[in-house]
């Protein structure tokens, strides 16, 4: 399976204290990462950790998962750009026109800050959830189905791609081709625990089924020696990918 790109690695920086983060910051940055600030960082300490990756030279990636009525979601869109941004996430369940406000703030104020317009991906169908948890949301049918509705809409709506898991990417680059991107999370090595993710896959499933970026916290964060971890991972990945 063909990807848009050569695979990247992004590590979710879910860490409770700012000093835990940039530590990882400091570790990791020679490999050429992309970071990732979701919930638990971005509230507890985020200007100050957000300050300190950009500083690096860093790529960003704010997971805020935007999910609100259009102008306010367009409203924190545009206050959250700013220079070292490169990816955000928006939930495709609040819809086209929520997702189209967004992707247009982003270009208007990059425009305007002359700033890089930063690819925004449709968060679908959550890694931790399991099929057989849809119906008691309301959804009908099955996860694979779901993921590619709501992709849909993300690509109408102007999204660079969706965050799925692994297992639905193949069928996302058959329905809307390889420049529509796959971010997936729930990637775990051979043998790591799962945690609260339901749909996992290993680096080389992922990167067979054709996802072009893979999200690792725990397994990264969590290691011993997280440089290593993450090399780990890279390797693997890069021992598949041509050139
Ligand atoms: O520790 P773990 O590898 O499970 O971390 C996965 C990261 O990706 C977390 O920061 C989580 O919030 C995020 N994420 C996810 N599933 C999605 C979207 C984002 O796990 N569908």
């Amino acid at each position: 399976m063909q990807t848009a790109v050569s695979p990247r690695l992004i590590v979710a920086l879910d860490t409770p204290t700012l000093s835990q983060a940039l530590h990882l910051v400091e570790q990791l940055l020679p490999l050429g990462v992309i970071f990732k600030v979701g919930y638990e960082a971005y509230y507890a300490f985020g200007p100050a950790l957000l300050n300190e990756i950009e500083a690096c030279g860093a790529e960003l990636f704010l997971d805020l998962k935007l999910h609100d009525i259009p102008r306010t979601a367009a409203a924190a869109m545009r206050a959250i750009m700013r220079p070292g941004l490169g990816i955000v996430t928006v939930h495709a369940m609040g819809g086209f026109e929520m997702m189209r406000a967004v992707v247009e703030a982003a270009e208007i104020v990059a425009q305007e800050r002359s700033l890089r317009v930063p690819a925004i991906f449709g968060v679908t169908i959550l890694t931790s959830i399991a099929e057989i948890t849809l119906p008691e949301l309301g959804f009908m049918g099955g996860i694979g189905e779901n993921v590619v509705r709501l992709a849909a809409l993300a690509r109408n709506a102007g999204c660079a791609g969706v965050v799925c898991s692994a297992h639905e990417s193949a069928d996302l680059k058959a329905f809307f081709g390889h420049d529509f991107q796959a971010l997936c999370p729930g990637i775990r090595p051979a043998g790591a625990a799962g945690g609260d993710q339901q749909r996992i896959a290993t680096p080389t499933s992922a990167i067979g089924a054709g996802a072009d970026y893979l999200v690792v916290g725990r397994p990264i964060t969590q290691a011993s020696d997280p440089f290593a971890a993450a090399q780990a991972i890279l390797t693997e990945m890069r021992s598949l990918v041509p050139g």
